[in-house]
């Protein structure tokens, strides 16, 4: 793709020390395994775990909203967190998968958790929007503009399958996963940032007949396409040059990195990406196997797994990358406390 082309915008963070104090996961109970995907469409086990590394994803019941899946990873993020909803001063939900045009499902979660008067938007920014709402939530904290801010990732999409189209019906899975930022307690927190966009790749990946304005116009439920292997060779790169810009910001080396918490799109991606940077798997977080790609959700799922097996110790440096639709792409380096 052209993202060589594109300058990469990197930032080291100002102000305020902000930090993760609670993450959250969810995902859906009903899971459909590669096998049951061969009897809805043409394709294989094989083709599927060897070409994405994928061997189930969580499939929501039809008719979920993608506000039922956002709420129990944000009480669990709360929770951890040792706080109550009406301690937070703003919720964001980045997700691909919007409930309608409006409300935003930021508000329906504010209601459902109790969080009176606390700011509530959604955001789009594709697969690469849990980052971009990690950097809103990370911003205004460390502008002294809130204190505790609740960032969910969720998606149902496999709402936008068409389970009979093998090109992206073996890809995406359904979940959500939650971070609650503070006030970093002991550490710098948030280190650094890259977020960016090439809007010439905008039709790279859609759900739905974008140029034409389809979905505005009321053509029914939009459908995922994409092109696999353009996005492929994007996604790789951009992965690459995210990690070796967040490191240099932060004023250190890809080496440091002590875990990758990467999008989840392809295992390939992933592997391609890491053998570049230099960072064996084992330190890298990949669950994809379990999930699929879940979008927004993909990066907390990650990480929430992660820290729970304890891969994560005080003073650990880890980096989130996200790439996705729009084109769009976000990473960004924190000291874990
Ligand atoms: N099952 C069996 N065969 C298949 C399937 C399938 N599900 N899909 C494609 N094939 C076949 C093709 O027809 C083709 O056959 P041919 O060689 O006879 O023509 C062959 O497999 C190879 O097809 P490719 O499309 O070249 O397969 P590729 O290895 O590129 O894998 C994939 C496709 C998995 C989509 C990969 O390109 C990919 O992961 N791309 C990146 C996607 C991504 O990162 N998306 C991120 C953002 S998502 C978002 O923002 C919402």
């Amino acid at each position: 793709m052209r993202s060589n082309a594109v300058p990469l915008r990197a930032f080291k963070s100002q102000g305020v020390p902000v930090g993760i104090t609670g993450l959250g996961a969810y995902a859906p109970e009903k899971v459909y395994s590669n096998a049951d995907l061969e009897k809805l469409m043409d394709t294989s086990d094989q083709w599927i775990r060897e070409r994405t590394g994928i061997v189930r994803r969580h499939v929501a019941e039809p008719g979920t909203p993608t506000f039922a899946v956002a709420v129990p990873a944000a009480r669990q993020a709360l929770e951890r967190a040792g706080l109550r909803a009406d301690e937070l001063d703003m919720i964001i939900v980045a997700t691909s998968t919007p409930d309608g045009p409006f409300p935003s499902i930021a508000c329906r979660l504010q209601n459902e958790l109790g969080a009176p008067g606390a700011a509530a938007f959604d955001l789009l920014a594709a697969c690469s929007g849990f980052v971009y709402a990690l950097s809103s939530a990370q911003t205004f904290i460390a502008a002294g503009r809130a204190q505790r801010v609740l960032v969910v990732g969720a998606e149902v999409l496999t709402r936008m399958v068409d389970w009979s189209y093998r090109t992206t019906a073996v890809v995406f899975g359904d979940g959500a996963g939650a971070a609650v930022l503070e006030p970093a307690r002991h550490g710098p927190g948030f280190l650094s940032w890259c977020l960016g966009a090439d809007g010439r790749g905008f039709d790279q990946i859609t759900a739905g007949n974008v140029a034409c304005g389809a979905y505005a116009a009321g053509e029914g439920s939009p459908v995922i396409d994409m092109k696999g292997s353009d996005v492929f060779r994007f996604a790789v790169d951009i992965l690459i040059r995210q990690a070796y810009a967040c490191a240099e910001e932060a004023g250190l080396s890809v080496d440091d990195i002590d875990l990758w918490v990467p999008h989840q799109a392809n295992r390939r991606i992933i592997e391609a990406a890491a053998e570049r940077i230099g960072l064996p798997m084992e330190r890298v977080a990949c669950n994809i196997d379990e999930y699929g790609n879940t979008s927004t959700a993909s990066i907390p799922l990650a990480l929430e797994e992660a820290v729970r097996q304890g891969r994560l110790k005080a003073g650990d440096t880890v980096l989130m990358a996200g790439f996705g639709s729009g084109l769009t792409w976000g990473a960004c380096l924190l000291e874990w406390e």
